[in-house]
């Protein structure tokens, strides 16, 4: 896009070409040469006017006649709280305002909900107080199963259960019941349900999926947005206590290569459209009035800047009329854009930047866009009436034509009897039975039970990602007033009945129990910090399975409980227990389990399993494999299975064999997003000491090199001198098996000033980590200063300002004789010269074909 001389940032708003160097695999951002084309033609046309009114659009054309330019930019943009206080949004006049994963009132994750509704009712009474035409925010979070950001409120299964109950009438009720409890914290929008057809359950995203199966995702997406939002068509919708729903992320999201998040998809035309884009059709005709574009690329176009997807299929071809808002800087992601600067993704037909904390240069830049006519004034036009499209819909306007605004539900109604009690009917409904040899379940209550895992009784492994805050992985009990673990769902029961519940950690016991409950599964994470290398569950950590094989060596009858964001490959545990029971992410109602697994007390079975499989099961660590036609291969249990007490059946013994020789399994993604993945840090040595960053502080000094973290990446400066290195590391990891595997760790950069010396890149083991490495095994990689690849020339080579990529597989390092059995740092990079760069993410990839290696560099002199 051509660009206005002397516009801001225009030196950085040139047209960015990744630099290709020729020694260095530095593979672009784009790939330009395998660009494939959209048909809108050829996609289904949906209903022509859905969402226009004609008398609130003539009250949009009142509105639109009495605001500024700059009025009309600040509606476009939405920022995070925790970048933009009440009074700024209103002084901009920003169209939204979000709540991020890791973003709440005042920086308290665990505030209570009153804080919440203090805290949205701060930015819309800013907003009120604005000269004319005074128009209200709208306040977003990510409600993905419950209010559940929010302590206290009902945190519903995660969406891989939901699908496993395949009961839209019970979806349709938790949409209803989740939009009182976000309406009673003053938001009014969620960025809900995700309705990816995740094909590569190795995504970390997978649990947000409903299924495999683009028809299911079709029926409960419809579903969820005529719960949320109340119905198109009825003075219900978005009445009081209804919220505002997004589908999301369009398109192709869950069919990325290998299912790695804000990946490739590279399906056909045809798929995208059969499987990948089957809720958005039915979403739109229940008026969703939110769309979500996705990070993820289709042949290497970045969605953000997909023009013939954004606009050429959803809104012209769909029929889609509301507002189509951006993924979390997304935009910065386009070749040519930065987070703070994309008039193409406005171009492509994004109506609003989701811009946390860069909301105020693309305010700025935007507007010099519009200004210079580089952003049509059309497209501006278009974008705010569809902003305001949903404002006046969600009767945000207290005078609007769709009537005034209502009051929203009260704060009691977070963690509702009646809402627990529909969580709890969700999880009996989604619990899948696999297995159920000799008639173990149901047990008798009566009986004395042994409670096995710490699973049973940690109610944030149960709830999963996106449940306080982003990861989910930091919550305690104490952070979920009203809930019930698995154990005391149990407990209470057996106990009920006259029997006895005992809880284990490691399965020991005193008194030899008639059964043992075994509850263990994948802890919370979400995003990219999710994606797998392979489906094996625990590789490495046999500690379950063992605790199982004992109790089973002793005469006890095993059921197994899995608590999963996906089906996994799970055949040793499967072959260790009697009974085995898929349980999901069921939330905060653990009760749902014991409903199942327990006779009544009158000995009386109370509820069979209806739960079938809406994922393929796996029958090897790989995951399973879709054929044009939709036909799976590659799976033990296939889609739909699902055993009942009614329809018993026996499962055999299953092959053990792993196949897959080596670790090649972890987190994939060191860094992304001003984010460092557990377990790792970021460190700067300069040879005299080592500094760990303690993030969020974010401003870290060696002696040669200062880093500064935020959102946008690391920013290290490398003052010359004397060598430092900026690594990311902390706990020793064995990358022999990625090596051997074609994976490769891929950087992205910017390059703000080239090196003055060579600049080198390696992965470290050094005693500084020992510490850190629990069995103290072989904390080096063979020798003091391990072989280090010279990668001067990509730094050298790179664009100034452009996004660089770098690609350089593992086996380069041990080739240069680095062993990887052990790494404690998997990336370093230093130099002894001067260097100014900003490292947006590193990641492990699969590395395609012969790819060259840049050379050995030469051990410096400390
Ligand atoms: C996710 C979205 C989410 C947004 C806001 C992004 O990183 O991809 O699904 O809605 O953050 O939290
Ligand atoms: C935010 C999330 C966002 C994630 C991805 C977190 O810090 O809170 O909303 O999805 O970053 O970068």
């Amino acid at each position: 896009m051509a660009r206005p001389p002397g516009s801001p940032d225009a030196t950085r708003g040139a047209v960015r070409v990744a630099v290709v160097a020729a020694a260095l695999l530095i593979g672009a951002a784009v790939h330009p040469g395998r660009a494939a084309s959209v048909h809108p033609d050829r996609w289904p046309a949906g209903p022509r006017n859905l969402l226009i009114h004609a008398d609130t659009e003539r009250f949009i054309d009142s509105l639109m006649a009495n605001m500024t330019l700059e009025d009309k930019i600040g509606q476009l943009i939405q920022a995070d709280i925790a970048f933009v206080t009440p009074r700024e949004a209103a002084q901009y006049r920003l169209g939204s305002v979000l709540a991020g994963g890791n973003s709440a009132p005042y920086g308290h994750l665990r505030a209570a909900p009153a804080e919440w509704l203090q805290l949205t009712n701060a930015y819309r009474r800013a907003a009120a107080g604005t000269a004319h035409p005074a128009i209200p925010p709208l306040l977003a979070i990510d409600a993905v199963h419950g209010n559940a950001r929010v302590r206290g409120a009902t945190i519903f299964p995660q969406n891989v259960s939901l699908g496993a109950t395949h009961d839209p009438d019970l979806v349709r009720r938790i949409g209803r019941a989740t939009a009182a409890e976000v309406a009673a914290t003053g938001f009014d929008w969620t960025f809900a349900p995700t309705v990816a057809v995740a094909r590569d359950v190795r995504w970390g995203r997978s649990y947000e999926s409903y299924s495999e199966d683009p028809r299911l995702v079709a029926r409960l997406a419809a579903a969820m947005v005529d719960g949320l939002q109340g119905t198109l068509g009825t003075p219900d919708f978005m009445a009081a206590g209804r919220t505002i729903a997004t589908v999301k992320h369009f398109l192709g999201d869950g069919g990325t290569e290998e299912g790695r998040d804000q990946g490739d998809d590279r399906a056909s035309e045809e798929t995208l459209l059969r499987v990948h884009a089957a809720g958005y059709p039915p979403a739109i005709d229940a008026g969703v009035l939110s769309v979500m574009a996705s990070y993820n690329s289709w042949h290497g176009i970045k969605m953000h800047a997909n023009a013939a997807l954004l606009t050429g299929v959803l809104k012209d071809r769909f029929g889609f009329n509301g507002l189509l808002v951006g993924d979390w800087n997304a935009q910065e992601e386009i070749p040519g854009c930065t987070k703070f600067d994309c008039p193409t993704a406005l171009d492509a037909g994004l109506d609003m930047f989701m811009a946390p904390d860069s909301w105020r240069q693309i305010y700025r830049n935007t507007l010099a866009e519009a200004r210079a006519g580089v952003i049509p004034a059309a497209r501006i036009d278009d974008a705010v009436r569809r902003v305001l499209r949903v404002k006046v819909l969600a009767r945000l306007f207290a005078r609007g034509p769709e009537g005034p605004a209502t009051k929203p539900p009260s704060l009691a109604v977070l963690g509702d009897p009646a809402h627990r009690a529909l969580a709890r009917q969700a999880v009996r409904e989604s619990l899948v039975l696999l297995k159920n040899n000799r008639g173990v379940l149901p047990l008798d209550p009566k009986g004395r039970i042994l409670v096995v895992g710490r699973a049973a009784i940690d109610i944030g492994q149960q709830c999963g990602g996106w449940t306080i805050d982003w990861q989910g992985d930091h919550n305690t009990n104490a952070d979920f007033p009203g809930a019930t673990s698995i154990f005391a769902g149990i407990r209470a029961q057996v106990e009920a009945a006259g029997g006895h519940a005992v809880y284990s950690a490691d399965g020991r016991y005193t008194r030899k129990p008639d059964a043992a409950i075994v509850v263990f599964g994948e802890h919370p994470y979400a995003e990219f910090e999710g994606d797998r290398e392979t489906l094996e569950y625990a590789p490495g950590n046999h500690r379950i399975l063992e605790i199982m094989r004992r109790l089973r060596g002793a005469g006890v009858p095993i059921v197994a409980v899995f608590l999963s964001g996906r089906p996994m490959w799970v055949n040793p545990q499967l072959n260790a227990a009697d009974a085995f029971v898929a349980a999901w992410l069921p939330g905060s109602e653990g009760g749902g389990i014991a409903d199942l697994l327990l006779r009544g007390p009158d000995g009386k079975i109370r509820h069979d399993f209806h739960g079938r499989l809406a994922f393929s099961w796996p029958a090897t660590v790989m995951p399973v494999r879709f054929a044009a036609d939709g036909s799976v291969s590659g799976a033990l249990f296939a889609r739909g299975y699902g055993l009942e007490y009614a329809k018993p059946a026996r499962v055999g013994r299953l092959p053990e064999a792993r196949h897959a020789g080596a670790d090649v399994n972890g987190p994939q993604t060191l860094f992304a997003r001003g984010h460092v993945t557990a377990p790792w840090s970021i460190y700067l040595d300069d040879g005299l000491a080592t500094v760990r960053m303690t993030l969020p502080d974010q401003v870290a000094p060696a002696r040669h090199l200062s880093v500064r973290v935020d959102s946008g990446g690391a920013h290290a400066t490398w003052t010359g001198g004397g060598w430092s290195d900026l690594r990311i590391g902390g706990r020793a990891v064995d990358l022999s098996g990625r090596a051997d595997h074609h994976v490769a760790l891929q950087l992205r950069f910017r390059v703000a000033s080239p090196p003055t010396a060579t600049v080198r890149i390696g992965p470290v083991c050094e005693a500084a980590y020992a510490a850190a490495d629990p069995d103290g095994r072989g904390a080096r990689c063979g020798a003091a200063h391990p072989p280090m690849l010279d990668v001067t020339h990509a730094f050298a080579a790179a664009r100034s300002g452009s996004a660089t990529v770098l690609t350089l597989p593992l086996r380069c390092f041990a080739d240069a004789g680095a062993s990887l059995v052990r790494v404690a740092a998997p990336l370093s990079i230093d130099t002894a010269g001067r260097l100014s760069v900003s490292l947006i993410d590193a990641r492990f990839v699969r590395a395609r074909g012969a790819q060259p290696c840049p050379p050995a560099a030469d051990a410096p002199a400390r």
